[in-house]
């Protein structure tokens, strides 16, 4: 396994430059270290699975330029996957035999907030996406905006507990035209009035930015000592309006298309604790399905999980295969 968390979290989010650096770096010895905890060899493979898109360019180049070359070496076939369908079948890995299709899915990541119906022969229809920034994304900016580490999604969710949901309240984006779209850029703005206007809050995040520059990686505890409750309770009220959207997505899908007999949530938002609560909380009329955490984040084995039925259809790619930043699933 690598992380490339502390190198970004100096930057305070993702530096596509530097990541692709990194991928390159540790590509290598993460395929080594993959295939000796699996207790196999490369001759041992039947295909090699690699992202196509979407993503950051340089860094899908990476990998899918070393799958191709191992691919080619080792006579096998190769199979492209999008990242978002990687997400979805990360699921499967657990709770594969309680996914019901027709399935309602919900990716929610840093880069994706994204609402698909997926049919009983796995075919993805498109039914909502954020039109501005994804949820991840807005946690990322809420977080950074206060002067608290990246990335600002674990962050909040630890710190949001001990600050009151209700002391602030904004209000929910309401979207012209397709009504399941996602929108977080008004709440992010309603967040950065309420700091400007606060020269407390600002020279609290301050304080917190110096105190991060000597300790890079501080404990949840030594965050919330930095704290103080007037920012708990922006982070809790942020924090249950992004639920709130999300939630409510998923209770309008489930209430127009009574045919869904589960809802699958994914992407690092899925790891948040509040979410995971909130819609158990909800009674929904299906199941709601959430990968364990590490499989929630982005990970290898959710791409080999969607590469598997590609496999068994014999669906390959060219040697010839693009990375395709902006790649689409429905
Ligand atoms: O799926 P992911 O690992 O990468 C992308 O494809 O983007 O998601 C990363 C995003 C980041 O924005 C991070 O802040 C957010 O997921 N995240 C969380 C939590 N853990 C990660 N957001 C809210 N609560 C969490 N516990
Ligand atoms: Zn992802």
């Amino acid at each position: 396994m690598a992380s490339q968390l502390a190198t970004h979290a100096k930057y305070g989010g993702v530096v596509p430059e530097l990541a692709s650096r990194e991928h390159l770096r540790a590509i290598v010895p993460v395929v080594r270290e993959a295939l000796a905890r699996a207790s196999v060899s490369l001759s041992d493979l039947s295909a090699v699975a690699a992202t196509e898109g979407p993503g950051l360019l340089g860094s899908l180049l990476v990998g899918l330029t070393y799958a191709k070359a191992l691919a080619f070496a080792r006579r096998l076939p190769l199979i492209a996957v999008n990242h978002l369908e990687g997400h979805i079948h990360a699921v499967l890995l657990e709770a594969g035999n309680q996914v019901q299709l027709p399935a309602l899915a919900l990716i929610v990541s840093g880069g994706h907030t994204h609402l698909f119906h997926l049919d009983a022969a796995f075919r993805y229809r498109l039914l909502g996406k954020t039109r501005d920034d994804a949820a991840g994304e807005a946690f990322d900016k809420v977080a950074k905006l206060l002067g608290f580490p990246y990335p600002g999604g674990p962050v909040i969710d630890q710190l949001a507990p001990h600050g009151n949901p209700q002391a602030f309240s904004f209000t929910l984006a309401r979207m012209k035209g397709n009504p399941q779209d996602f929108s977080f850029s008004g709440l992010k703005t309603a967040i950065l009035r309420i700091f400007q206007r606060n020269p407390e809050l600002q020279a609290e995040a301050q304080r917190r930015r110096q105190f991060l520059r000597a300790h890079p990686r501080p404990t949840p505890q030594q965050l919330l000592e930095l704290t103080s409750q007037t920012t708990l309770d922006l982070l809790a009220s942020f924090q249950a309006t992004v639920l709130e959207e999300l939630a409510l997505r998923i209770e309008r899908a489930l209430a127009s298309e009574p045919a869904f007999r589960c809802v699958i949530v994914s992407g690092g938002v899925a790891c948040n604790t509040a979410l995971r609560l909130e819609l158990g909380r909800r009674q929904l009329p299906v199941p709601v399905l959430f990968p364990s955490p590490s499989l929630s984040t982005d990970n290898a084995a959710m791409i080999a999980a969607a590469a598997f039925p590609k496999l068994a259809r014999g669906e390959f790619a060219g040697l010839d295969l693009k990375a395709k930043a902006g790649l689409a699933l429905a």
